[in-house]
């Protein structure tokens, strides 16, 4: 998945990037402007580690695919928590700013670079990259495409990869999720979660508890949670423990420090903990040191002898360090359409946001107003209302 920076125009010149990162692109070799250069496209930039104004909409100008890349017109943007954590400096698979980020878009392939054969101009693609799919037009290597599958949208489509890949890494593949057991999920409204609960339902008779704020838990109740809990207002390991005296089977960690603890505490023998975030380090629009040394005084750690005694798992998560991953990641992708099209899967929209607003999605997540996932798209959708109807 290696690629090299491409020359911004009006961005400062970026540093080099670790790969994979996607290129600004431009269909170039399709499309050139009459003197040769090819057009520019807009993308978005973190321009400086900071609060929600450090990511900017800038003009860029780039080549086309190069060989084994494809070019793809993006209509649809994922915006995941780790974005949040990025435009703070908390994020350390980001190559730093001036920097475009984006892990995941849907889009169009506009044009094939030498020696692709298994994509077309027109197909209709998702986008996995470790940064830089926020923009108009993006290069990416086709192994990072995956075909759409029929009928569904940009939106969704842009929902899918980095939500769905870890909810269904973290459950079934580490999890070993089956009939009859119980788990606890986390943020559960949200992009992860949400897809995690979708994923459990999936499976004979799983109890889930769920964590999120308390405006979310009708919404919750309807996608299958037997028991939402308002963890602002209450202690959600004693609620818990009030329905399920001797805890829960998996509990899917994405917050960090203390919870960590808290987490393999609330397990029943041969349980899983599954830590995949440290959400818990986000505290307001800019980074936060005391929360930092918090989470970091808090963290959990045993050692074998401890575990022996304690037959529980304990297990880390990071899709960010399997960008080599292509045939792990590919396989799990497959999985995911199927279920796709069988519909027992299908990404919740919660809003969806021109790159102009990008601030504004920022603040949609961070200030904890989500059901599902948020978008980004490069024009502002035709309606005056971005709020979708779920
Ligand atoms: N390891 C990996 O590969 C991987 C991949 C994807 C995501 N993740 C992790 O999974 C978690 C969920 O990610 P996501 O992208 O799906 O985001 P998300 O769940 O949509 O995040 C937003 C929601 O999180 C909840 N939340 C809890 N603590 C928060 C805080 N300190 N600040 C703001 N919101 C907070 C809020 O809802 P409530 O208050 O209602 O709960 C908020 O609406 C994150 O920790 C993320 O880093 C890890």
């Amino acid at each position: 998945m290696s690629t090299e920076p491409a020359p911004a125009s009006a961005a400062p010149p970026e540093q080099t990037p670790e790969p994979p990162v996607a290129t600004p692109a431009t269909t170039a070799t399709t499309t050139t402007s009459g003197g040769g250069e090819p057009p520019e496209h807009r993308a978005l930039v973190l321009t400086g580690f900071g609060g929600y104004d450090k990511v900017k909409v800038q003009t860029r100008r780039g080549g086309g695919p190069r060989a084994g890349e494809v070019s793809v017109r993006v209509r649809a943007c994922g915006l995941n928590f780790a974005d949040l954590l990025a435009r703070q400096g908390l994020y350390d698979r980001l190559p730093p700013p001036p920097v475009c980020p984006g892990m995941e878009c849907a889009g169009t392939v506009c044009a094939l670079g030498d020696g692709v054969n298994d994509r077309q101009v027109g197909d209709k693609v998702m986008v996995l990259a470790r940064s830089g799919l926020w923009q108009e037009v993006v290069n990416v290597p086709a192994g990072q495409t995956f075909p759409m599958p029929e009928g569904m949208s940009f939106e969704e489509a842009a929902a899918l990869l980095v939500n769905y890949i870890t909810a269904y890494m973290i459950l079934f593949d580490f999890g070993n999720l089956r009939p009859n057991q119980s788990v606890l999920i986390h943020m559960a409204a949200g992009g992860v979660g949400t897809a995690a609960i979708q994923l459990c339902k999936t499976v004979e008779n799983v109890t889930i508890f769920g964590t999120a704020s308390a405006s979310k838990h009708d919404s919750l109740k309807e996608s299958g949670v037997a028991h939402p809990i308002d963890y602002r207002t209450m202690d959600y390991a004693e609620e818990v423990r009030k329905i399920s005296p001797k805890g829960v089977d998996i509990v899917l960690d994405p917050l960090g420090g203390s919870d960590t603890s808290k987490a393999f505490h609330l397990l029943k023998p041969m349980g899983k903990l599954i830590t995949y975030g440290v959400a818990n380090l986000l505290t307001g629009q800019k980074k936060n040191l005391m929360a930092m040394a918090k989470t970091w005084w808090n963290q959990f750690s045993i050692n074998a002898l401890q575990l022996l005694h304690q037959n529980k798992a304990v297990c880390g998560y990071h899709l960010g360090y399997m960008d080599e991953e292509y045939e792990l990641i590919g396989g799990v992708v497959a999985k995911l359409i199927s279920l796709y099209n069988q519909g027992k899967i299908k990404p919740k929209i919660d809003s969806v946001w021109p790159f102009d607003q990008v601030a504004d999605a920022m603040r949609q997540m961070q200030e904890k107003k989500n059901v599902g996932k948020v978008i980004l798209v490069p024009e502002a959708p035709k309606e005056e209302s971005k709020k979708e109807e779920n």
